[in-house]
């Protein structure tokens, strides 16, 4: 039996600012006295520095069960990459976490399999933990490509990173058509996908299958988390707009501490 702890991820998007992480903060003290569930908060990464001092000035306690993280990463360590914010840098200013594949980043700045396999080798260089996203859009879906898109996605990651690529990472399913729509998967169609993604994973360590962490995203909201969360292959969630609401946000991290 795994002993896989739930993860409550926020994905805060092109949104929120440093009293928004106050909100946040200040809502989840009373939440995670304990540490039955693990709790990340991802806002655009110029805010994570004055985020991380926040944390540890004003929620203290927070601070070790509270973890950051960033949105993506360059896939290069330094140089002349104009724009670009490294690994390193974003570690530097608290990130502990960095999404790598979102489908937002795949589809509208054209990052590809490829450069997906880069950034979370980027990541794993720095010692930062990739929560790669993978997932289909609705016609891939209807045109039955869910697992063959999928499946593709996973093993660009292995054939740059090798077999224990996911040794030190999170993995989310987020549904392309369930992202921002308001219509998440069912739990029973979340529930195929992971399943699916967790046997992909055992084939390169059993081990690993048993530990990773993998997410469900989409349209995650404290109405249709519990029966999400309860399935046995979903660790958690990957929340987009109901994270940008610290009392929907803050009912999340209950749904899963009691899931
Ligand atoms: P929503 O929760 O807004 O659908 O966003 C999900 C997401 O993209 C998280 O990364």
């Amino acid at each position: 039996m795994s002993s896989r702890q739930y993860l409550i991820a926020a994905n805060w998007k092109l949104n929120g600012n440093t009293e928004l992480a106050n909100e946040i903060f200040a809502e989840l003290q009373n939440t995670l006295v304990d540490n039955s569930i693990e709790v990340l908060v991802c806002p655009p990464a110029l805010y994570l520095g004055g985020i991380q001092a926040k944390l540890q000035n004003d929620y203290q306690p927070l601070s070790d069960k509270l973890k950051l993280g960033a949105q993506t990463l360059s896939a290069y360590q330094q140089g002349a990459y104009t724009g670009e914010l490294s690994g390193a840098m974003l570690k530097e200013f608290g990130a502990s976490y960095v999404i790598v594949g979102h489908s937002e980043r795949r589809a509208l700045f054209s990052e590809s399999n490829q450069v997906v396999a880069e950034k979370f080798a980027a990541c794993l260089s720095q010692g930062l933990m990739p929560i790669l996203c993978v997932g289909e859009t609705l016609e891939e879906r209807e045109t039955e490509q869910t697992f063959a898109v999928i499946e593709q996605m996973l093993t660009s990651i292995v054939e740059r990173n090798g077999v224990e690529a996911f040794a030190n990472a999170v993995i989310a399913y987020e549904p392309v058509w369930a992202i921002g729509t308001g219509k998440s998967a069912t739990s029973e169609q979340a529930q195929q996908v992971h399943k699916f993604i967790r046997q992909f994973v055992a084939k390169l360590s059993a081990v690993t299958a048993d530990n990773i962490k993998i997410l469900y995203g989409g349209s995650v909201n404290p109405s249709n988390a519990a029966e999400i969360f309860a399935q046995p292959d979903v660790d958690g969630g990957l929340i987009g707009g109901a994270s940008l609401k610290s009392a929907q946000f803050k009912e999340l991290c209950e749904i899963a501490k009691s899931a």
